[in-house]
């Protein structure tokens, strides 16, 4: 009796108790993984934030980790490369039988100086080759997928203009793909980016796609970043981005998923990104410094809702939903792109606690998802 008492005012918080899952792993095990990240930086290095570190082992099966294998970090000069953040987060998904990504081996963004030093293209293919060989070798048996090629494509569908496209050429993607495959023929192999919501973009990834499969070159996998806000994308366009995508093929991941609930100046006419740090501290673009306003609260609790009611509805297209972090205290969005704001787009609140939107997801009744 004593117990049925424990486990009943244990369970009042969380309703989903009644269907006996009180994690998301659990949760949404019969439909896809579900993925949160660890970052690397000293407030959350993996062996400094334990309470993070509980977090991600009691709820998610997936694990990326969201530095450290970057090329800036892994590999900061031409002849050096440095794992061991790499290497504790690999240990980590290790011990917690988690499905591990590599995330990523080609992108423009947070790559080391020197790379558009080197002048001869000959040179830079065979770096770019090592490159690649070295991580993938590195981490074989041990990560499950790479995100081969990570934003390759502008909003337009057109390639956009990189030092990989500039020193390589405009086969570079299928290079990447290539000597991937070649230096692990077992792990899974993805392309990611955001924006597919957009129709040219979206139509750009899956030429990338279609092409890579007609010249025999191995792709998994998708990647639909899912970097949200409140409002967009709309469900019906990311319905549409789920289908169209995994009609070519290749398995649907959800890579990065956080929704944004402040202000952002992407779209503002006329003013470029490094212009938008004249809005730090100014009030109009971080409304919430004091904590999420209620009715904000509930809008992100119903959109995360919705969003996961459909993911459960394709299922059988989506094989991993993976967070872009952990707690609101941590995510990128807090400094992306202006600094030192407060945002709120994750599950679990800036003292670790479980926020309206978990328990939401927790109480998905699976039987109404038609
Ligand atoms: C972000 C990290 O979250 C930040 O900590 C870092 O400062 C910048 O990069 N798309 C991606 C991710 O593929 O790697 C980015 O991660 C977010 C956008």
């Amino acid at each position: 009796m004593r117990n049925l008492y424990i486990l009943l005012f244990s369970c009042l918080p969380i309703l989903a108790c009644s269907q006996g899952k009180d994690n998301l792993k659990d949760k949404f095990s019969d439909y896809f993984l579900i993925g949160a990240t660890i970052n690397q930086e000293d407030y959350q290095i993996i062996d400094k934030d334990k309470k993070v570190l509980k977090i991600v082992s009691e709820n998610f099966n997936s694990l990326t980790p969201e530095n450290s294998m970057k090329w800036m970090h892994s590999h900061p000069e031409y002849s050096k490369f440095t794992f061991s953040n790499a290497q504790k987060i690999t240990d980590f998904a290790k011990d917690n039988n988690m499905y591990l990504l590599g995330h990523t081996l080609v992108w423009h963004n947070q790559v080391p100086e020197y790379i558009s030093e080197i002048a001869d293209k000959g040179k830079f293919n065979l770096h770019l080759k090592n490159h690649i060989y070295q991580l993938v070798t590195r981490f074989k048996g041990k990560v499950n997928m790479w995100d081969v090629v990570n934003e390759a494509l502008n909003d337009d569908g057109t390639l956009r203009e990189t030092v990989f496209l500039k020193m390589i050429g405009d086969d570079y993607i299928e290079k990447a793909f290539q000597f991937a495959n070649d230096s692990d023929p077992n792990v899974e192999l993805a392309y990611n980016d955001y924006n597919l919501y957009k129709p040219k973009k979206r139509a750009g990834a899956i030429r990338i796609i279609n092409s890579l499969k007609e010249k025999g070159i191995r792709i998994d996998a998708v990647g639909v970043q899912a970097h949200w806000d409140l409002h967009f994308p709309s469900i019906q366009q990311i319905e549409k981005t789920i289908i169209e995508l995994a009609a070519t093929g290749v398995d649907v991941m959800i890579t990065e998923l956080d929704i944004t609930v402040i202000p952002n100046p992407y779209e503002l006419a006329g003013i470029a990104r490094e212009e938008f740090k004249k809005f730090e501290g100014d009030k109009k673009w971080d409304p919430y410094q004091a904590g999420i306003p209620d009715n904000i609260q509930k809008k992100l609790t119903k959109r995360y809702k919705e969003i996961f009611e459909l993911f459960v509805k394709h299922h059988d297209k989506i094989s991993r939903v993976t967070f872009w972090g952990t707690t609101d205290k941590y995510t990128w969005r807090n400094d992306n792109p202006i600094k030192n704001r407060a945002d709120y787009p994750l599950l679990f609140d800036r003292k670790y606690n479980k926020k309206p939107a978990f328990f939401e997801l927790l109480n998905i009744d699976f039987s109404k998802i038609k």
